[in-house]
């Protein structure tokens, strides 16, 4: 089961984001950005497209070891 309760096919990675959708595309300007943003990579977060924590009970529960993407604004 997916994140939110819905039965996951089998051999797919994104479990029930958007699944109406033909292709779960997002964009961001780099200029939001204000200081640090972490985007899912697991597929599992119900913050999409932003991680909610959701990899590790994923990473516990299935033995994989993906994290997010961390993106940050360098000061300097
Ligand atoms: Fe998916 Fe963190 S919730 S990478």
């Amino acid at each position: 089961f997916c994140p939110h309760g819905r039965p996951k096919p089998d051999g797919i990675i994104n479990p029930c984001i958007r699944r109406d959708e033909r292709k779960v595309v997002d964009a961001f300007d780099i200029e939001d950005i204000s200081e640090k943003v972490c985007f899912c990579r697991c597929w599992r977060s119900k913050n999409w497209p932003y991680c909610d924590g959701a990899h590790g009970p994923h990473n516990k529960e299935t033995g994989d070891n993906v994290g997010p993407l961390v993106l940050k604004v360098n000061k300097d």
